[in-house]
C-alpha cells in the first residue's frame, strides 16, 4: 500500500485536544473499505466498536461479540488506516472477570489486531481494570453513561443520569459523574459520555482533565463520535434522536442494486465496453 506524509493521530495528541476549539472527530468502522474512506475523509479517531454486533453481525445486542471476532476486524480496519487512531472494543466478557482477563484481551487487540488503544465500558468497578492495563502502557478510553453491555440492567437502551427532582442527587447523575471521575484517576486518555442528558456531559467534560467524546450527550463535549452505518444512512426506521444522517446510502445502495437488477434481467448489461475481446487476427475460422 502506498504510503503518504500524514502526520498520525496518537494517544498525546488527542489528550492534547482536552478544551481544544478544534473538537475531536470520532466514528466507527468495521471493514477495510470504510476504514480507508472514513481515514482519508480526515476523522481523527475509528472505533472498531462492538456495534459490529447490532450493524454487521445482525444481533439485538452487543453481547454475542467474541474476542476473536474483534480482533478479525480490527485487523481489516488497521490494515486501512494511515493517519487516524484506531481503538478496539473489549467485548462483553473478555475484560470484567479480572484485571488479569482484561490485560490478555486487550493485549491481543493491539498484538493481532493492530490497533493503539482500547476501550471499555463501565466506571467504579472497572477502575482496578483500567489501572492495571494503564499500568502497562495499554492506552484505555473508558465508556459510561448509556453503556450497551449493561442493556439487561437499564432495561433497554435508556438515556442516563436524568433527574426528575431538582435534587441532583436523586438520579443517576452523581453515579456517572463518579464512574467519570473513577476512570481519568484509573488513568484512561479519554472517555466516552453515552446517552446522558447535555448538561450533565457539561459537567462531566468542564471537571475532568481527559478529553470526553460524546454520543447522545451534546455538543459540550471535547469530541463526538457515531456510528459510522447510523451518519451514513444505512439503517432501516427511525433513527434515535441523537443521530444525523450526514447521507441517504440506504435509498442510494438500494436504487443502484435495482438498476443493475433491471439491466441484467433485460439483458442490458454488460455491454461492450465491459466486454474482453479476443484480437481480431486471433479470431477462430469456423469451418465452412
Ligand atoms: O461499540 C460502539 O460502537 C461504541 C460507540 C457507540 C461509542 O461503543
Amino acid at each position: 500500500m502506498e504510503k503518504t506524509n500524514l502526520e498520525r493521530v496518537t494517544v498525546p495528541v488527542i489528550l492534547s485536544r482536552k478544551s481544544s476549539v478544534r473538537k475531536i472527530s470520532a466514528v466507527t468502522a468495521y471493514d477495510y473499505s470504510f476504514a480507508r474512506l472514513v481515514d482519508q475523509a480526515g476523522v481523527e479517531m475509528i472505533l472498531v466498536g462492538d456495534s459490529l454486533g447490532s450493524v454487521v453481525q445482525g444481533l439485538d445486542t452487543t453481547l454475542g461479540v467474541t474476542l476473536d471476532e474483534m480482533i478479525y476486524h480490527c485487523r481489516c480496519v488497521t490494515r486501512a488506516v494511515q493517519r487516524a487512531l484506531v481503538v478496539g472494543d473489549l467485548p462483553f466478557l473478555t475484560y470484567q472477570i479480572s484485571p488479569e482477563q482484561a490485560m490478555l484481551s486487550a493485549g491481543r487487540l493491539l498484538k493481532e489486531g493492530g490497533v493503539s488503544a482500547v476501550k471499555l465500558e463501565g466506571g467504579v468497578a472497572m477502575a482496578a481494570t483500567i489501572a492495571r492495563l494503564t499500568a502497562v502502557d495499554i492506552p484505555v478510553i473508558g465508556h459510561v453513561g448509556l453503556t450497551p453491555q449493561s442493556v439487561h440492567r437499564m432495561g433497554g437502551y435508556k438515556v442516563q443520569g436524568r433527574v426528575h427532582s431538582n435534587s441532583r442527587r436523586q438520579g443517576s447523575w452523581e453515579k456517572v459523574i463518579a464512574d467519570a471521575q473513577a476512570v481519568q484517576e484509573a488513568g484512561a486518555f479519554a472517555i466516552v459520555l453515552e446517552g446522558i442528558c447535555s448538561e450533565l456531559a457539561h459537567e462531566i467534560t468542564t471537571t475532568l482533565q481527559i478529553p470526553t467524546i460524546g454520543i447522545g450527550a451534546g455538543v459540550q463535549c471535547d469530541g463526538q463520535i457515531l456510528v459510522l452505518n447510523d451518519l451514513l444512512g444505512m439503517g432501516e426506521g427511525d433513527s434515535p434522536r441523537f443521530v444525523k444522517k450526514y447521507a441517504d446510502l440506504r435509498s442510494t445502495v438500494t436504487s443502484a442494486l435495482q438498476s443493475y437488477v433491471a439491466e441484467v434481467e433485460g439483458g442490458k448489461f454488460p455491454t461492450a465496453q465491459h466486454e474482453y475481446r479476443m484480437p481480431e487476427n486471433r479470431k477462430l475460422k469456423r469451418a465452412s
